[in-house]
């Protein structure tokens, strides 16, 4: 840890990535397997199409892909990584993890890598995680991944659940870097992550290693989830907001977890955070769980949208119920 009379230290954004599967699903497509229509899919939750891996394409290459693009981005190598955390709820192999086959695809043989299973929040939980461990030194260079295959779990005779979801990677490259204790410095201001578990049956799998010895298909009580959605989400952006001493107009780009166009419009409405201002991806690419806010980020950092000194508020909602935020400055 760093004396705060000459600097803190900042898990600092040095660059990001993203990767897709091949194959594009439209609405269209999707209401030939399943009593739907592009319509009901647009109202209800603004998604048009979704990117779905073919057997070729998993977890891990699309991770791989992500972290590579992120690393080129960062200008630096495989080798100046320390930590690997990856976030998703769909890995290769039940173990080991994910993170460890990726940490092998890029040749990195020092630090640690390890896998964060929060569902839709992991990216939150992940960079929280690794904020945590570059602040008390144990990491200087740590690369935070969102990669999903949701497409594998999914019930596709539920039209429920089976028009919401995509595949899909992000990843960000996160540098240890001593700056003035200051709002104004780049990096990670303040994380927040919360859990209630009363709520583990509301978006589930049914399967898994120690009951059915099956991977499961994954159950929602969608108007459930939607109805703690907006609360829980604009509280925990409201708690970072407050403890970084940011008013919702300072924030240039919210780029939330990205599940349903109204639960968007309606948390950035209750906090007064300005429409223009959000990162929505989610008519491309569904709801991509874990990879969702790392695909947003690089989306709007690529098209020029986020730039250097920009401030960025993350959020996310999922399984669990579990749910967090992440300010930083770009
Ligand atoms: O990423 C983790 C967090 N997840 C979320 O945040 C998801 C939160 N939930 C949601 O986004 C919404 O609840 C959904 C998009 C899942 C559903 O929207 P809704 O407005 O809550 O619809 P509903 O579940 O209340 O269903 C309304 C009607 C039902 O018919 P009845 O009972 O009114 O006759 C459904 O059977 O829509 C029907 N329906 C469909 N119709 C056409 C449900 N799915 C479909 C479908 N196509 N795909």
């Amino acid at each position: 840890m760093s004396d705060k009379s000459t600097g803190v230290i900042r898990s600092v954004i040095a660059g990001c990535g993203s990767a897709l599967p091949q194959r594009i699903m439209t609405n269209a497509d999707i209401s030939k397997i399943v009593d739907t229509t592009d319509e009901w899919i647009v109202e209800r939750t603004g998604i048009k199409a979704r990117h779905i891996a073919d057997d070729s394409e998993t977890t891990r290459t699309l991770g791989v892909d992500a972290a590579r693009k992120a690393l080129a981005h960062a200008g630096l190598e495989a080798g100046d990584v320390d930590l690997i955390i990856v976030a998703t709820s769909t890995p290769d192999q039940t173990f080991p993890a994910t993170a460890t086959l990726i940490q092998a695809d890029l040749g990195i043989t020092r630090g640690a890598a390890f896998d964060v299973q929060a569902v839709c929040s992991g990216f939150v939980y992940a960079l929280t995680v690794a904020d945590a461990m570059m602040k008390t030194g144990q990491a200087s260079c740590v690369l935070v991944i969102g990669s999903e295959t949701f497409s594998r779990i999914l019930d596709w005779t539920d039209r429920t659940t089976c028009v919401l979801f995509g595949d899909g990677a992000g990843a960000v490259v996160l540098k240890a870097e001593t700056h003035p204790d200051s709002q104004q410095s780049p990096g990670i201001l303040v994380t927040r992550i919360h859990s209630d578990g009363r709520f583990h049956d509301k978006l589930y799998v049914d399967g898994g290693p120690s009951t059915t010895k099956t991977v499961g298909h994954l159950r929602m009580e969608g108007r459930e989830v939607f109805k703690h959605a907006v609360t829980n989400i604009s509280g925990v952006m409201d708690e970072v907001m407050k403890e970084a001493h940011v008013a919702p107009a300072d924030v240039n780009w919210f780029v939330p977890h990205q599940a349903n166009r109204r639960i968007l419009e309606g948390t950035v409405r209750k906090l007064g955070i300005r429409e223009e201002s959000i990162v929505m991806t989610l008519d491309r690419h569904g709801n991509t769980s874990a990879a969702s806010i790392p695909l947003a980020f690089d989306v709007a950092v690529k098209d020029g949208r986020i730039a250097k000194g920009d401030l960025v508020l993350f959020e996310a909602m999922g399984g669990g119920f579990t749910w967090g935020a992440v300010l930083a400055r770009y």
